[in-house]
């Protein structure tokens, strides 16, 4: 399979599994009071220029869930958009591990929320009346499920609006490390600007290997979030291996270096498509994804070419690019859909047969 399904099918960078077979050795104490998670803490907090709690957790979902979780009560609302992962794919984990929060989706462009209508929605709550939700948060994904990449100005509106109505920010950093390349700028900047109170921040997408982490900018968090963890289960007794893969992944910039990789490959193919005649790209390409109307014959030729995307429409195709995707994967997805894109060019409208393939 040439593989373009998501960045969750990649390696994991050997610098990666090279510090957890460094962190091979003696003893150290259990449940994060070993020097790997104490180094995690200032690596963290200099990292984004404010005194960061990192807890390592297993999963995006996890951290999203129990992000929000400790971010208002079971009566409250999070906003989102309604392409959030959170809404689309997480099952509720928030109102599970809230006891109660509910999602309230907000619309944009994009993959986005809007700014305006995010104020809407806060305003027409129905602030203090018994019979509705709350708002308690607002979630962004930066980078966004649908590739693109709120910039620090939209982020400095939106934090302006959840300040002004007294709501938290949870960033779901899942592709965080895109979404900086793509920005140029700090993680202080980005955290900063958008005033991010929790961030679920992302590792295994782009060479992590088995462990994200919640970032906890607001300090009243800590405690109960602490708690939550615990009862979840989310408190691994040989915490230093997970703290490990984080210092890892962070060191000298590897992540950094590898969400480049990753952006460079989804802009260049991205580029390329979008000059094929019948093809043009969905969204603009800002981190690592690229969404591509395209005819159904034409996936159909991917799929029986070996090509791994998903549908995400009858003519709307995801590609994912990964930081190991390599060049002559690219090559052979923009020759294959060269191909087929050539041949539905060459048929008159109304004589092909078609046969479209599952709708995944
Ligand atoms: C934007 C975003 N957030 C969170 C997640 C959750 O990650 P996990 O699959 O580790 O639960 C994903 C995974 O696809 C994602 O794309």
């Amino acid at each position: 399979l040439i593989d373009f399904r998501s960045d969750n099918t990649g390696a994991v960078a050997p610098e990666i599994l090279a510090a957890v077979a460094e962190a091979n050795s003696g003893t150290a104490a259990g449940y994060g009071m070993d020097r790997w998670s104490a180094e995690l803490h200032h690596r963290f907090s200099d990292l984004f220029q404010a005194e960061a709690s990192v807890y390592p957790i297993a999963t995006g979902t996890a951290a999203n869930g129990l992000s929000l979780s400790v971010l208002g009560p079971p009566w409250g609302a999070v906003y989102c958009s309604c392409h959030a992962h959170i809404e689309t794919s997480e099952a509720n984990a928030a109102g599970f591990h809230s006891g109660g929060l509910k999602l309230s989706l907000v619309e944009g462009e994009f993959g986005k929320l809007s700014p305006l209508a995010l104020e809407s929605a806060i305003v027409e709550s129905g602030i203090g009346l018994r019979q509705r939700s709350q708002p308690a948060a607002v979630s962004l994904s930066q980078a966004s499920e649908l590739g693109t990449v709120y910039s620090l100005d939209e982020l400095s509106t939106i934090s302006a609006i959840a300040r002004r109505f007294g709501i938290r920010i949870h960033m779901d950093g899942a592709r965080l490390a895109n979404a900086l390349v793509h920005l140029g700028c700090t993680p202080a900047d980005l955290v900063n600007k958008a005033g991010v109170d929790i961030l679920s921040f992302g590792a295994a997408k782009n060479g992590g290997m088995l462990c994200d982490a919640i970032v906890v900018f607001d300090r009243s968090l800590v405690e109960p979030l602490e708690f939550r963890l615990r009862r979840s289960g989310h408190t691994w007794s040989k915490m230093r291996f997970a703290a490990a893969q984080l210092l890892a992944y962070v060191h000298d910039g590897l992540w950094l270096r590898n969400a480049a990789r990753a952006n460079t490959v989804a802009e260049e193919i991205g580029r390329q498509m979008a000059a094929m005649d019948g093809l043009s790209l969905a969204m603009p390409i800002e981190a690592n994804e690229i969404f591509l109307n395209v005819d159904g014959r034409v996936m159909d030729g991917l799929e029986r070419d070996g090509i791994g995307f998903f549908r995400r429409g009858p003519a709307t195709a995801r590609f994912v690019c990964r930081f190991d995707t390599t060049e002559s994967e690219a090559e052979a997805l923009l020759s294959s859909i060269r191909r087929h894109a050539a041949q539905i060019q060459a048929i008159p409208l109304g004589t092909e047969h078609s046969t479209h393939g599952s709708h995944r």
